[in-house]
């Protein structure tokens, strides 16, 4: 079946996966095997930052290269040539986790870098960099994070990883979207995905191992710590509660899958929502916008419809009280969270979060004038496009708002993905008026690769598209629809500096550069 996604217009163009949907199994290749780097460790090696005595390992045991053999030893070091051994043991890769392994190191000392490796018998995995994070009350000076999100395998070349992997940076945040459930239609394809559409646990597996195989996307995972959230597409696109519900054995083999390939622990289960706070300088909180949510804003119009775009009674239904994208437990928790840094002293709040949480308002009917003629019209009423993101949660993002504005609470900066183009904006508190107070900044990173808006793919069509949301009420201070890229984001006491690092993720061989930069100083968010 093939559809029409509700994101197309801002997202994906005619080349986007949002296009494939639910249903086109055809050619699927669970067994399939990426091409030999040469070790048993096929797919490299991954780390995840986790606390401050702590890091998680990961990596993956190929059965075809190991001879029946499954357990394997790994080393901690203080050192890159891994001289300085400081902690080590052993691990077993597990079939019935698709023979991935991961580890929980503790021990370990705050706020440093260590370096690790695995080894089958005295032949070594590639050496990764791990990193423990500081102590909740260190006086701490400086956090840089790469943030990236959408990576679809089809549609173009990670580049973007190689930059990540060249950068100095203290980990990557992962905002969504690290597999592609679907396929991408041949003639839009620069890569080819064998293995179609994932429903099965296999078959997810074999999603992971086929992006894992990327040697762009292992270098990165060597040099820098992973700090990774989903979004749809590592289950079924535009996926909701409902969806859950619908599917409860493909959500259970979606889920099972990442927390197979990603370095969190715990292991398993369904919760990835989590902080991590960075001294006395930052706490992060990792969001999960997409298990918990109702379904989009669509003018009551139930289960299973999922407008496009948004007007009049869709917006209605989007103001309505307790309307959630992040579910109350969550909502809470985030509201813990962000006032408990605060209270602490905590300088900076930064959200990891899936989807654009700044309206994408292209006509704005909530005018003064036409309220005087037309009363009734829904609060904060226009013509919204994507209706998968934020726009169909406005009460819950006022909601949080509020509380943050009321609260006094400076430094939160949201880093978004999903929409395959970059933006930068401010939230005010009254999404009416552009000179109210600033609540938080948003910075949505584009595509490592999947296909950007600019579907025409000149620089004359993406600067048609970039003209609008200039000027949209709230209004973007950027808007790139043409670049695939990442964010890299640097965070001291006074200062918070974000880069956009771009490239032409169709083109085969090309670099990475850096193309926009904003500051934001502390408590000056206006
Ligand atoms: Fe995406």
């Amino acid at each position: 079946m093939t559809r029409l996604s509700r994101r197309d217009l801002l997202r994906a163009g005619v080349g986007g996966a949002g296009l494939i949907t639910v249903g086109s199994a055809t050619a699927c290749a669970p067994d399939y095997v990426p091409p030999s780097n040469g070790s048993a460790f096929s797919l490299g090696v991954v780390s995840g930052l986790h606390a401050p005595d702590a890091v998680v390992l990961w990596t993956r045991l190929d059965p075809a290269l190991a001879a029946g053999r499954t357990e394997v030893g790994w080393q901690i070091a203080t050192d890159a040539s891994m001289t300085n051994v400081v902690r080590s043991g052993r691990a077993s890769a597990d079939p019935s986790r698709d023979h991935t392994i991961k580890v929980l190191a503790d021990g370990l000392r705050p706020d440093r870098s260590y370096w690790y490796r695995f080894d089958l018998d005295g032949n070594p995995s590639p050496t990764g960099r791990a990193r423990t994070v500081p102590l909740p009350d260190a006086s701490v000076s400086s956090l840089r994070l790469a943030t990236a999100s959408c990576q679809s395998w089809g549609q173009g070349w990670y580049h973007a990883w190689a930059g990540i992997a060249a950068d100095d940076v203290d980990a990557v945040l992962w905002l969504g979207d690290y597999i592609y459930e679907s396929v991408t239609p041949g003639p839009l394809a620069v890569r080819n995905d064998p293995i179609g559409t994932a429903t099965t646990v296999e078959q997810y597996w074999a999603k992971y191992r086929l992006y894992r195989s990327d040697p762009n996307l292992q270098a990165g995972h060597a040099a820098h710590p992973l700090v990774p959230i989903w979004d749809d597409h590592e289950f079924v696109n535009d996926c909701n509660r409902h969806a859950n519900e619908a599917f409860p054995n493909r959500a259970q083999a979606a889920y099972r899958a990442w927390f197979d390939y990603m370095p969190v622990w715990p292991i398993d289960g369904t919760r990835i929502y989590r902080s991590i706070r960075w001294g006395d300088l930052a706490v992060i909180a990792m969001l999960d916008g997409r298990q918990y949510r109702d379904h989009p804003a669509n003018g009551f119009a139930g289960v299973g419809v999922e407008p496009l775009i948004g007007i009049g009674d869709v917006v209605a239904e989007s103001n309505l009280e307790g309307r959630s994208m992040l579910g109350q437990a969550q909502r809470g928790w985030l509201i813990d969270t962000i006032d408990e840094a605060h209270d602490r002293g905590v300088r900076w709040k930064l959200l990891g979060n899936q989807l654009m949480m700044t309206p994408t308002r292209a006509i704005d009917l909530d005018d003064p004038a036409l309220r005087r003629v037309f009363p009734d019209l829904a609060r904060h009423d226009g013509l919204y496009i994507n209706m998968d993101s934020w726009n169909s949660y406005l009460w819950e993002r006022q909601y949080l708002l509020d509380h943050w504005h009321d609260r006094r609470i400076p430094g939160i900066t949201v880093l978004t993905g999903d929409i395959h183009s970059f933006w930068t904006a401010s939230q005010r508190v009254d999404l009416e008026d552009r000179f109210s107070p600033v609540v938080a900044r948003e910075y949505v990173t584009g595509s490592v690769s999947s296909t950007t808006p600019n579907i025409l793919g000149t620089d004359e069509f993406a600067s048609f598209m970039e003209q609008g949301p200039i000027n949209w009420t709230p209004q973007f201070d950027y808007v790139n629809f043409r670049d695939h890229g990442y964010g890299l984001v640097d965070v001291s006491r006074d200062r918070l500096e974000v880069r956009y690092r771009t490239t032409r993720a169709r083109e085969r061989y090309f670099g990475v550069y850096d193309n926009v930069r904003f500051t934001d100083n502390f408590g000056r968010n206006s």
